[in-house]
């Protein structure tokens, strides 16, 4: 059977970090810190929208998330200084293990998408600039689906989308919420472990399986 393999974006081909140098020019050595909280705050929106049903599409949560963090850190970005890093998403740097992994899976005859909170057209952007798009088929948005991951909804789509099911269908991500969510509906998961200081939240859900790097995906996904 068809493997169909689910990318997960932002964190996993996608560093969300990549803004860090820019910050660094605006704000100095709280550059790190900053980026961190600003993509923490980021999610923790896109949670509690989903939770709450007012959904806002995932660049309203980055924008909101930025002013956030901002104000909680004492930092007043000027207006340019705002759109910079809010255009920065359109051009983020990828993973170093992504081209290698993507390039050996497509002598495969798996099928790959990006899956992603973000809208289409934005994951398609950055996925074009960071010289990636041309590895997947058309991206799958929970955009079309009005929440956020972990939600049930959004697992389902990915499968009616691609026309795949629990047996076939793999979430790939190094975000561990995403990995429980699309555990929790029998997807298989492949959690992308970069940094060994990221520890899995210890709930009743695992993950089929954990590598630290893209690299050997080929090796896990049985394709
Ligand atoms: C994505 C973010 C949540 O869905 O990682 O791409």
């Amino acid at each position: 059977m068809k493997q169909v393999l689910g990318f997960d974006v932002y964190g996993t081909l996608i560093d969300t970090h990549g803004v860090i140098d820019l910050l660094e020019a605006m704000i100095g050595h709280s550059a790190t810190r900053f980026s961190i909280a600003w993509r923490e705050k980021q999610l923790e929106y896109t949670f509690r929208r989903g939770l709450m049903g007012c959904y806002r599409d995932f660049s309203v949560c980055t924008r909101d998330a930025l002013e956030h963090t901002a104000q909680s850190l004492g930092y007043s970005l000027t207006e340019n200084q705002f759109q910079i890093l809010i255009n920065s998403y359109q051009n983020l740097p990828i993973f170093p293990d992504v081209v290698s992994g993507l390039e050996k899976l497509t002598k495969t005859n798996c099928e790959m998408y990006a899956f992603s909170n973000g809208q289409r057209e934005a994951v398609d952007l950055v996925l074009e600039n960071a010289g990636i798009r041309k590895f997947f088929g058309e991206t799958v948005s929970v955009d079309d689906v009005k929440t956020f991951k972990p939600s049930p909804k959004t697992y389902r789509y990915f499968m009616e989308f691609t026309k795949s099911n629990p047996e076939n269908a793999w979430l790939i991500s190094s975000n561990g919420f995403d990995i429980i969510g699309a555990a929790a509906m029998n997807m298989n998961t492949l959690w992308v472990r970069r940094n060994k200081q990221v520890v899995l939240d210890t709930w009743e859900y695992e993950p089929t399986d954990v590598i630290d790097s893209l690299d050997h995906i080929v090796e896990y996904i049985g394709v």
